[in-house]
């Protein structure tokens, strides 16, 4: 096995999941509805037809789940809460059970030194919000504030450090752009108004949790490293096109305070004022910036007559400037996304030169869903590629922060195989396997490299 080079002593590893991929207990314990559970009901959206109402049950086996984190000797441990279980209508009411069933989570983390990282918003909008137009509406931007407020009181006291929303762009563009992800708009374009209001209540969010004394917040944004398919003017164009749609229009407003050209700030909702005075709320400066990594993306100006279906794992729908294609490697995970380490390493950097004023990064994602075999007659799952990915992405930290970046964590998505959104339960991302039967848990060879990792500062034992 390769050595991974030594990190900083204050480096932070982590692991990270989300609770509508974990905690079952959909309808139970005063939970609300989210528009992921209206999404999982309707035919042919998930592949299987599978849902969520389960999941890994986590929320009945924290217990033993807390033990499969804090073993490993994980610092930090990040997860979402969930809004409907906690505010169910998105507004008003506040279910007491679902405050609990957080603070309790928090306590059993501490108790075993982990520091708790939640976050806010993961995708799982209370249903009777999207009623009232979803993230599409600026209400839901002020009924997110206000959420916000109710968990920093509850768990302010004991968490000290904040992640407002998960990846924005990708929310924006499956969810509401595209119909891939819940709520399955299929807006295209005239997505973008849900964009600014997620921007909007991130911004408020922040507040919230700074009166409430948190000391670390900051936000999770995936970046895609966008490659033009080709030296041609015209490839090149439809890059950039896409990088600002997909990337910039994203981290512009929170690092900049603006949007990256006049033609998408065209697209943004209320007049050029109001949306000056919403980015003032939006960029206040953050403690740290986390980037969900995965895999870059190849783009072409579109060809006349060409065939761009099951290019990616989602259709883009035509007529717009810029067509994805496939990222030529030979190295795939079995969701079949391109492994390209040193994109980690590019997008660090490409972001240290956009942003002069980039808060310390933490990669709060990265990782790989291989389809392990179930555990052998010793109770092994023997996943060497997930180890094989995870050590050439540590490569690529090790080596933006020679480069100047300043990298001061990195959770593994995920801690234990979850529901995948619209692919089901076939992609595994944990490194503790799930039985989809039994959920008997295992860890697999990847946790005890983590583990060895971690123990050494990023040299396996
Ligand atoms: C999301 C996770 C998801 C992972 C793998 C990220 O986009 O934040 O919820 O499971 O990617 O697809």
């Amino acid at each position: 096995m390769n050595r991974v080079p030594l990190l900083p002593a204050n480096f932070r590893f982590g692991m990270a999941t989300s609770a509508h991929q974990i905690e079952g207990a959909a309808r139970s314990d005063g939970k609300g509805i989210s528009i992921w559970n209206t999404f999982e009901a309707e035919s042919g959206r998930i592949r299987h037809g599978e849902n969520a109402d389960v999941a890994i049950d986590h929320f009945h086996r924290v217990a033993e789940d807390v033990g499969h984190i804090a073993d490993c000797g994980v610092q930090d441990y990040r997860f979402s809460l969930s809004w409907p279980r906690i505010v169910p209508a998105g507004t008003g009411r506040v279910e007491p059970r679902g405050l609990d069933f957080y603070d309790s989570l928090v306590d059993a983390l501490l108790a075993s030194g982990v520091r708790p990282v939640p976050t806010l918003y993961h995708w799982d909008l209370p249903q009777a919000l999207e009623d009232r137009g979803g993230w599409m509406s600026r209400d839901t931007a002020l009924a997110f504030a206000d959420y916000s407020a109710v968990v920093a009181a509850r768990l302010g006291d004991r968490v000290g450090q904040w992640i407002t929303l998960n990846e924005m762009n990708v929310h924006t563009l499956y969810g509401y752009a595209l119909a891939d992800h819940a709520p399955g708009r299929g807006l295209g374009m005239a997505a973008l108004p849900s964009a600014h209001h997620q921007l909007l209540g991130h911004g408020l969010a922040v507040q919230a949790l700074r009166a409430a004394g948190a000391t670390s917040v900051g936000v999770a944004s995936q970046h895609f490293p966008v490659v033009a398919a080709s030296d041609d003017y015209a490839d090149q164009v439809a890059a950039e096109t896409f990088s600002a749609l997909t990337n910039w229009t994203f981290s512009d407003p929170l690092l900049l305070g603006r949007y990256p050209s006049d033609e998408i700030l065209s697209l943004m909702p209320g007049t050029e004022s109001a949306i000056a005075a919403d980015l003032e709320v939006i960029s206040a400066p953050l403690d740290f910036y986390g980037v969900n990594f995965y895999e870059p993306t190849r783009i072409e100006a579109p060809k006349a007559g060409k065939d761009y279906a099951g290019t990616l794992e989602v259709d883009i729908p035509e007529g717009l400037p810029f067509s994805p294609v496939a990222y030529e490697t030979d190295w795939r995970t079995d969701f079949g996304w391109a492994v390209v380490p040193d994109a980690l390493r590019d997008i660090l950097l490409r972001l240290t030169e956009r942003y002069p004023d980039l808060p310390p990064v933490i990669i709060t994602e990265n990782g790989a869903s291989f389809h392990d075999a179930e555990p052998d007659s010793e109770g092994r799952v023997h996943d060497a590629d997930r180890v094989r990915f995870l050590e050439a992405h540590l490569d690529a930290v090790v080596s933006a922060i020679d480069a100047g970046v300043d990298v001061q964590g990195y959770y593994v998505w995920s801690a234990f195989d979850n529901f995948e959104w619209a692919a089901g339960y076939d992609e595994r991302f944990g490194l503790v396997y799930v039985d989809r039967e039994t959920l008997e848990r295992t860890r697999k060879d990847s946790w005890y490299w983590y583990q060895s990792v971690i123990a050494g500062q990023g040299l396996p034992a």
